[in-house]
């Protein structure tokens, strides 16, 4: 017992519990050092090559309010995408919701997932809860959600056309 005890105190002098004001030092040198990575910074915009034809320009509107940033090549790029970790976050987000499903490359070779959109808007699953907080303008009533529901359906078709019963 005496010999652990005597273990421990020597233990604790050559490694001290870090003083918060070094942890504070050491945080903030690792977010400045985290800004010099380039992943994240390009905010590209790449040219818009073809649009759906929307069925009313009131859906148009509303997927503009509420899924543009993610869909489409006229991101609006905010503050914080200059800010990493933050800056990773949303170019992560940009790029794999422009793969999946993009308003500005309308007519393009790979798969364009529109006929889910009616679909993930009624499930309250797009746009992510976490996008709402910085853009409360992408925050739909009921109202709203279920005319952008309608106008993506009119748009693009659901997947599965009829037989989407759960199967
Ligand atoms: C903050 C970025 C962001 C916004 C805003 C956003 N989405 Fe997405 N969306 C994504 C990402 C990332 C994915 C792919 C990953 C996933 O499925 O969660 C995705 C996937 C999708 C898909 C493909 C289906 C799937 O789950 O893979 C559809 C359709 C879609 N979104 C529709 C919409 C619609 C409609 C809106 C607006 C009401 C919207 N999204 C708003 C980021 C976004």
């Amino acid at each position: 017992m005496h010999e652990t005890e005597e273990y421990q105190t020597q233990a604790e002098e050559e490694y001290p519990p870090m003083k918060p004001l070094k942890i504070v030092a050491i945080s903030a040198a690792a977010l400045i050092a985290i800004q010099f990575v380039p992943f994240g910074r390009g905010h590209l915009n790449p040219p818009v090559t073809g649009e759906p034809a929307w069925d009313r320009p009131e859906t148009r509107e509303l997927f503009f309010r509420g899924c543009r940033d993610c869909h489409s090549n006229e991101t609006i790029w905010p503050w914080y995408s200059n800010v990493a970790p933050l800056s990773w976050l949303t170019a992560l987000d940009v790029s794999i919701g422009r793969e999946k499903f993009n308003v500005s490359e309308w007519g393009r070779k790979s798969r364009n997932e529109g006929d889910e959109a009616a679909e993930e808007v009624r499930e309250g699953k797009m746009p992510p809860w976490f996008y709402l907080p910085a853009h409360p303008e992408a925050k739909l009533s009921i109202e709203e959600k279920e005319s952008l529901a309608k106008g993506l359906e009119a748009t693009f078709g659901t997947k599965g056309g009829h037989e989407e019963n759960g199967h």
